[in-house]
This record gives C-alpha cells, sequence and structure tokens, in this order.
C-alpha cells in the first residue's frame, strides 16, 4: 500500500499498547513473551505509521503506574525498552525516524536515561516521522508539572495570572510542540485512557479495538485508519454539509 492510498491520514496516532499478558496468557507463555512479541508489533507499527504519512507515533511503553507491577516483570519491560533503544536505534536512525520521550525524567536510573537523551540527540534531525515514547508517563502527573512550572513564574511575577491560558498550559507539558493525537487507539478491548494524554485528547478520535497489542500488524494498523477516514470531526462545531439539527456533539 502507497502513502496516497488511505485518504485522511490521521497527522498523529497515539497508541496504548495493551494485552501483552493475556496474549502469553491464552497461549499458556509468560508474561515475558508477551511483551516481547509487543515489541516486534512495535517495530511493524512505526514502519506502518510511517509509510502511512502519519507524522507523529506516540507509544505508551511504561506508565508511572507500572512500576507497582512484580519486580521482575518491571525489570523485564526495563529491559526491552533498553534493548530497544540500543539495538533499533542505528535502524530508526536510517530510516530518518526522530525519536522523543514523554514522561517524567526526574529520578530516572541511570542507565536508562542517558540512552535515551542519547536516541533523543542523535535522531533530533530526522523528519521521516517522530516517534514519541511515553515511558514513566501518566498524564495528571505531566499535568502537575506544568501546573508547578506555571505557578512558580507566577509567584516570581514572570507569568500574571491573566496569561495562564489553554495555549500556556499546553506549552508547559512535555508534548509542548507536539500536534494534540487526532486519534489514540487501546488494545485488548479495554475501553478506558487510563491516565494517558489526558489533556492532549481533548478532540482526539477514540479507538478501541479487541486485538492484543502483540497481534497488532500491518493491517489492523490499515483497518484503524479506514475506520477514522469515514469520522467526522467537528471540533465542537457544525461541519457545512451537516444539517442545521446537528448543532453541538
Ligand atoms: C500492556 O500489556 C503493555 C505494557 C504495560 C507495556 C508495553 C511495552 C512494550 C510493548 C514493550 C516496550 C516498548 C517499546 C516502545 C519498545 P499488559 O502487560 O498490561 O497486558 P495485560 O493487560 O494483558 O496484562
Amino acid at each position: 500500500m502507497t502513502k496516497h492510498a488511505l485518504k485522511n491520514i490521521p497527522r498523529h496516532v497515539a497508541i496504548i499498547m495493551d494485552g501483552n499478558g493475556r496474549w502469553a496468557n491464552v497461549r499458556g507463555l509468560p508474561r515475558s513473551m508477551g511483551h516481547r512479541k509487543g515489541v516486534e508489533a512495535v517495530r511493524e507499527a512505526v514502519r506502518t505509521a510511517a509509510e502511512l504519512g502519519v507524522e507523529y507515533l506516540t507509544l505508551f511503553a511504561f506508565s508511572s503506574e507500572n512500576w507497582s507491577r512484580p519486580e521482575s516483570e518491571v525489570s523485564d519491560l526495563m529491559g526491552l525498552l533498553k534493548t530497544f533503544v540500543r539495538r533499533d536505534l542505528q535502524t530508526l536512525h536510517k530510516e530518518n525516524v526522530r525519536i522523543r520521550v514523554i514522561g517524567d525524567r526526574s529520578n530516572l536510573r541511570s542507565d536508562i536515561l542517558p540512552l535515551l537523551l542519547e536516541a533523543e540527540e542523535r535522531t533530533r534531525d530526522n523528519t521521516a516521522i517522530t516517534l514519541v515514547i511515553a515511558f514513566n508517563y501518566g498524564a495528571r502527573d505531566e499535568i502537575a508539572r506544568a501546573v508547578r512550572s506555571i505557578a512558580g513564574d507566577v509567584a516570581a511575577g514572570i507569568l500574571h495570572p491573566a496569561e495562564v491560558t489553554p495555549e500556556c498550559i499546553s506549552a508547559r507539558l512535555d508534548t509542548a510542540d507536539i500536534p494534540d493525537p487526532d486519534l489514540i487507539i487501546r488494545t485488548s478491548g479495554e475501553e478506558r485512557l487510563s491516565n494517558f494524554l489526558l489533556w492532549q485528547a481533548a478532540y482526539a478520535e477514540l479507538m478501541f479495538i479487541p486485538d492484543f497489542w502483540p497481534d497488532f500488524s500491518r493491517e489492523t494498523f490499515h483497518d484503524a485508519l479506514r475506520n477514522y477516514a469515514g469520522r467526522e470531526r467537528r471540533f465542537g462545531g457544525v461541519t457545512a454539509a451537516a444539517p442545521t439539527l446537528a448543532v453541538g456533539s
């Protein structure tokens, strides 16, 4: 499929990659195998998104709440992320992929933070697609950090309270220079946002698909974008073609 075969490609797709554990469970495999297969699905999703002309792909890799999982699973996920950044960086860089990381960077382990910083630095001028990795990410934490920074500037007299607009808040989030997601997909049939991009999701189309993340294929991605292309986004207004009765949304 070529870049232009699908219409109305979302500029920014964000994905909650859910169901690795269940994928493994139903096969009688350890959860770690589900996460391993999940990384393969990540590779394919990045390739497919770039092929389709998606400009930003955000993946929820590790939430600030995921630390409460058993230590062995946390260390397994850390290991996978490190391997991904180490092993795939070369390929991603060659494929002109820019890497960005969102989430709380304070108190990150010393074997992780430098890797993430290096990936961002090395790929900063790449233009094919931006892969945003949400790591140690929680939307409420992100908003609280933004509010703390604004409160500091107000207290210091640098910022007037009247200047605290939605734009001002957006500009203090980890996603400051990233457009809001047009489409948020969650796999595995769960239908909630689980503290993911809460502020940025204001007008996003939400899509909940039954497949477990390791089964998220090129075809699944194409189907999702076909479904998205058929949706009408009104951003609280009305479209030119809409009948007069169809006010609001
Ligand atoms: C949810 O499945 C998935 C995660 C918590 C982690 C997702 C991480 C990866 C796919 C690998 C690392 C990421 C990158 C970007 C290389 P779950 O374990 O909650 O599944 P369950 O709900 O079925 O138990």
